[in-house]
């Protein structure tokens, strides 16, 4: 499961790792999952679970994660798991933490836009940050709990209160990367774990642009076709949540999308260079204040924004239409934060 989770490209460098970790000096991570118990929650803390690159995994939530942990807890890989529940155990849950995974909140059901968990999923988001500014204000702050256009503004609205720099806060924006990479291969009849499509902008509805012209290997469609696939990555967290019926939104996909972003974090942190993934971030990239694109990361989080790269025009429109949407997402959390 280890090597399948990670591009072909990075597999040697942690085959390389995985012989340096089982002799001395291990340069792993504390990771904490805020939201552990949940349908993301368990099969992400699994992958983590089973990654030489994760020495102590803490689980917090507010409901199931003594049992979650002690489960884990029985898997032959050296991370350390403890379980963490209720809010007067949330501060202890993110001592030391380096990395900070959050998909805690509520999930979308059919019908639902993201943007209808916001009443819900901002306070428990804004809490949880607040939290991470108080007791692990270096930690990488990975947030998959949606509306991810919004509640990353928050997050970086609720750290600039705390005097924390909200540089290290990121929107994970993988599972599209991902879904777009699989839908690619199946019509090009190309293997999936070779192909890379970048997905930029935000994380719901129009706002998620992938630049297929910018594959990888380069791939071309007829003009309805590229339309039909742009549509089809746009909308495929509605896809899952029609075929859930009422059962909840993309959790196993999203496990592992939350898990490769983390892995490639802790990579760039543990001083592997050139390491790219694209996520939501304060961006100065377009008109919208928070944007994402292909970053560099490095030991600090992140250390280029790699911006837009050359665009078709059909990538072009795709970006003005997204922006007026993406722009309401973000004053909307930022407001939220300010009237707190
Ligand atoms: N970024 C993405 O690409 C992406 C993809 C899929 C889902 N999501 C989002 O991830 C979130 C979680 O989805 P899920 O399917 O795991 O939902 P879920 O309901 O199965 O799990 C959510 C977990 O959060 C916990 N929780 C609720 N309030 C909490 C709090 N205050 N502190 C800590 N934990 C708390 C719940 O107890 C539950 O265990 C949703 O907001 C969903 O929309 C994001």
């Amino acid at each position: 499961m280890f090597s399948r989770i990670l591009r072909p490209q990075t597999v040697t460098v942690l085959g390389q790792y995985a012989k340096t970790f089982s002799t001395t000096n291990p340069v792993t991570k504390k990771v904490g999952v805020m939201g552990a118990s949940g349908g993301i929650g368990q099969p992400l803390s699994l992958l983590l679970k089973n990654s030489p690159l994760v020495t102590q995994l803490s689980l917090y939530d507010i409901v199931h994660t003594p049992g979650v942990a002690a489960d884990l807890s029985h898997i032959e890989s050296p991370a350390k798991v403890v379980g963490y529940v209720g809010p007067d155990q949330l501060a202890d849950s993110l001592k030391g933490c380096e990395v900070v995974v959050i998909p805690a909140g509520v999930p979308r059901k059919p019908g639902m836009t993201r943007d209808d968990l916001f009443n819900t999923n901002a306070s428990i988001v804004a809490n949880l940050v607040k939290a991470c500014a108080e007791n692990c204000p270096k930690a990488m702050i990975c947030i998959i709990s949606n509306p991810v256009n919004s509640t990353v503004p928050i997050a970086a609205e609720v750290y600039k209160k705390a005097g924390v720099d909200a540089s290290r806060i990121f929107g994970v924006t993988t599972l599209d990367i991902v879904r777009a990479n699989t839908f690619v291969a199946e019509l090009k009849g190309l293997d999936p774990t070779t192909v890379n499509v970048p997905v930029i902008g935000g994380h719901a509805g129009v706002t998620i642009i992938p630049l297929i012209s910018q594959a990888t290997p380069a791939v071309e469609f007829p003009e309805d076709q590229l339309k039909a696939l742009t549509e089809r990555i746009q909308d495929a967290g509605t896809e899952v949540v029609k075929a859930k019926a009422g059962a909840g939104s993309a959790t196993l996909s999203m496990a592992y999308a939350g898990a490769r972003f983390a892995f490639s974090m802790i990579r760039a942190m543990n001083g592997e260079a050139g390491v790219v993934e694209c996520a939501y971030v304060r961006s100065n990239v377009t008109e919208a204040t928070y944007f994402s694109t292909p970053l560099v990361l490095g030991p600090n989080g992140l250390e280029k924004n790699l911006g837009l790269g050359k665009l078709s025009p059909f990538e072009g429109k795709l970006i003005e239409a997204a922006l007026p949407e993406l722009k309401g997402s973000i004053k909307k959390g930022e407001s939220f934060v300010a009237n707190m």
